[in-house]
């Protein structure tokens, strides 16, 4: 099969980037991937890879031989036609998405008619039609250009890619736009083929509306808490509704990482830039934001004042199996418990390294029990597997107080009951 796929290169050795590379490698492309952090470049070359993402590293593995890893956009340039654009698009202080890099990598391009950039960054509605202006002005009209929104998710993105629930892909109709159903056609997933900025909006509602989704149960939860109903029940109920479906009602401390904070923000101020005040999205990232102070309210609650009280944060990462700490919860959590004067120890399997680069004012742990060890209270912050199953007596025995709150719903109350702790979740009877 090799023989007749496409070459690809990818711009950007990201989360995006790097899985996309893997899995075209896997379906059967030769794949320049190109990064301007020779660092990054020098570890892929040495295969090693630069982030925590499970099942990427045996996919880089096995289609070793069919990757190439380089500095220079040259070497993409003149092994493939078809570009992939995954480099990153942070949010401003204005709350706009930054496309530097993204028009770094315009630029670079130089004229041709053989080339098209595919991009795979997350970018306001509207890029693909300013880009293909910019191309025109510096004679570049020849280049072909398709939105192609990557929707994996950190943790399962090697799946994400491998199975997906659609592959969306906007362009004008032509060669290049062929050319990335043809690449996609072996995963045998529902294709959307639309217009430019259609495809664009798609991963950018998308995003919105999960997040929505999040804040409304979130909201749920706060108004269960006074009236005796559990969230867990309540998002039970409504889930086997297929209008709504059970996914991503699970209330908690708010959702994090580097694509809804982002993307919702980005998303609402699209709208504003055309005079539209997007009223619901506004409310959804208040609601996130109070969400992730929840949990200080009911330390207070139990403990009373906070100063000098031990605090055992369990998980950091912004959810399990990733050590991405971008917009964690935690952050915000952290501070908040250091500002009040509590001694906080925090745990997590992975991202240690990644939130000692964030995080002031806490201590670190090497095991759940030594973060527990003398704990007034304890705040399961990222549901990993290895803190579900944590021995509660042992937990128990270790701490110097009861509380453990849940901020997950994650745990089994009464099993935590049993060994007496005093469990309190968000939104849980
Ligand atoms: C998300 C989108 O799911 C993905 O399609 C897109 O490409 C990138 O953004 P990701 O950021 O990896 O993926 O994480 P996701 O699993 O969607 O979770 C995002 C946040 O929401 C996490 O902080 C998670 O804890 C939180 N969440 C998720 C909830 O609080 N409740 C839920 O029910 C689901």
């Amino acid at each position: 099969m090799s023989d007749s796929r496409q070459p690809i290169g990818v711009i950007g050795t990201g989360y995006v980037g790097l899985v996309t590379a893997a899995g075209f490698a896997e379906l059967g492309s030769e794949v320049w991937c190109v990064d301007i952090d020779a660092e990054k470049i020098a570890r892929l070359r040495r295969g090693e890879v630069p982030i925590y993402e499970p099942g990427l590293e045996e996919l880089l593995a096995r289609n070793s031989e069919r990757m190439h890893f380089s500095t220079d956009i040259a070497d993409a340039l003149a092994n493939a036609r078809l570009l992939f654009v995954a480099v990153g698009t942070p949010p401003t202080y204005s709350g706009d998405a930054d496309l530097s890099a993204v028009q770094a990598v315009a630029d670079a391009i130089p004229a041709s008619r053989e080339h098209a950039l595919i991009m795979k960054s997350t970018v306001p509605c509207g890029t693909g039609a300013s880009l293909r202006r910019v191309f025109d002005e510096q004679d570049k009209g020849g280049l072909a250009y398709v939105s192609c929104p990557e929707f994996l998710k950190e943790g399962t993105a090697v799946k994400d890619f491998l199975h997906p629930d659609r592959v969306v892909i906007g362009d004008d109709g032509g060669w290049a736009g062929d050319a990335v159903v043809e690449l996609y056609a072996p995963l045998g997933a529902p294709l959307v083929r639309t217009d430019i900025a259609s495809a664009e909006m798609v991963k950018l509602a998308s995003n919105a509306f999960l997040a929505t989704k999040i804040s409304f149960i979130n909201e749920i939860a706060n108004v269960c808490e006074p009236t005796g109903a559990d969230v867990v029940e309540v998002a039970r109920g409504m889930g086997l509704d297929d209008r709504i479906g059970s996914k991503f009602l699970q209330a908690g401390i708010g959702y994090g990482g580097s694509c809804f904070p982002k993307d919702v923000d980005a998303l609402k101020q699209l709208a504003g830039n055309s005079g539209y005040h997007f009223q619901l999205l506004t409310a959804v990232i208040e609601v996130n934001e109070l969400q992730k102070r929840r949990v200080i309210g009911k330390l207070h609650k139990h403990l009373g004042g906070l100063v000098g009280k031990r605090i055992a944060l369990l998980g950091l990462a912004f959810k399990p199996n990733t050590d991405d700490m971008r917009e964690a919860s935690s952050l915000v959590l952290s501070a908040r418990l250091h500002a009040d004067g509590a001694d906080v120890t925090a745990y997590d399997p992975v991202a240690e390294e990644q939130a000692r680069k964030l995080v002031t004012g806490i201590a670190f742990a090497d095991s759940a029990l030594e973060a527990l060890r003398d704990a007034d209270a304890a705040v399961l912050v990222t549901e990993w597997q290895e803190l579900l199953e944590l021995d509660w007596g042992a937990v128990a025995e270790a701490m110097r107080g009861t509380l453990v709150i849940d901020g997950r719903n994650a745990l089994d109350p009464q099993l935590l009951r049993e060994s007496g702790l005093l469990y309190e979740g968000i939104g849980r009877r």
